[in-house]
């Protein structure tokens, strides 16, 4: 029986996963580093610093800074990506995203934020959807990163609901993964090659169709 939805944030309940992308991509070229939208696939789901790391790596240039360098390069990012998120309103929320949520609090079925972001609460806030929200994931609560299970079976043991009584929804790879070494159900949303490559149960191109009788048919 469903007991518990985990949803990760950026790029399924809104399009913050865009902010990063440029946040990240205006970083890398100020320290002539070149990144597309196919690397930033490796990004996706990923923590601040790790990501910074694979950007590194990917020019070449892990070698040429320090770890107090790579902070502020990191701090510099978050700037940038934080200035970006003042645009942020409650249109922003993903279709079919805010109804679902109403139909999981009507029907007693914990929704839970499962994102690697430090910004997480914050986006919630500007698009006034904490409230639907039985409890999210404080990424410093784990010790690993997705794509380990860790994050979701925080989530999901925070409610009080076992892995097989959880579906999760993701836009990335390393989300899937996570969702999966969890043992739970993975809802892919996005690319359909790409995420049941990573082992999703299903993917749909976008969060339209989500709905509580779809999730309520993955699972016994
Ligand atoms: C994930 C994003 O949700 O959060 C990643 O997919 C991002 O792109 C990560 O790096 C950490 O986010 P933040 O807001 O703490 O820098
Ligand atoms: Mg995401």
């Amino acid at each position: 029986m469903l007991k518990a939805v985990l949803f990760d944030l950026d790029g399924v309940i809104t399009d913050t996963a865009e902010y990063h992308y440029m946040a990240w991509k205006q970083l890398a070229s100020e320290i002539h580093i070149e990144i597309d939208r196919e690397f930033n696939e490796m990004l996706k789901g990923v923590s601040r610093m790790e990501s910074l790391e694979r950007i590194l790596r990917h020019g070449q240039r892990e070698r040429d800074f320090t770890p107090e360098e790579k902070q502020e390069l990191a701090t510099k990012k978050n700037k940038q990506y934080v200035q970006l998120l003042e645009q942020v309103t409650p249109s922003d929320v993903y279709p079919g995203i805010r109804e679902l949520l109403l139909e999981l609090k009507t029907s007693g079925i914990h929704a839970v934020i499962a994102s690697a972001s430090k910004n997480a609460p914050q986006i919630l806030r500007s698009l006034q959807l904490t409230d639907l929200f039985d409890y999210i994931v404080d990424p410093d609560e784990v010790a690993q990163g997705k794509p380990a299970p860790d994050i979701f079976l925080r989530g999901a043991e925070a409610v009080g609901a076992t892995a097989e009584e959880c579906i999760g929804i993701e836009d990335a790879q390393a989300g899937i993964e996570a969702i999966k070494s969890a043992q739970m159900i993975a809802v892919g949303i996005g690319d359909e090659a790409l995420l049941m490559a990573s082992g999703a149960d299903v993917v749909l191109p976008t969060t339209e169709k989500l709905s509580l009788p779809f999730l309520k048919s993955l699972i016994c």
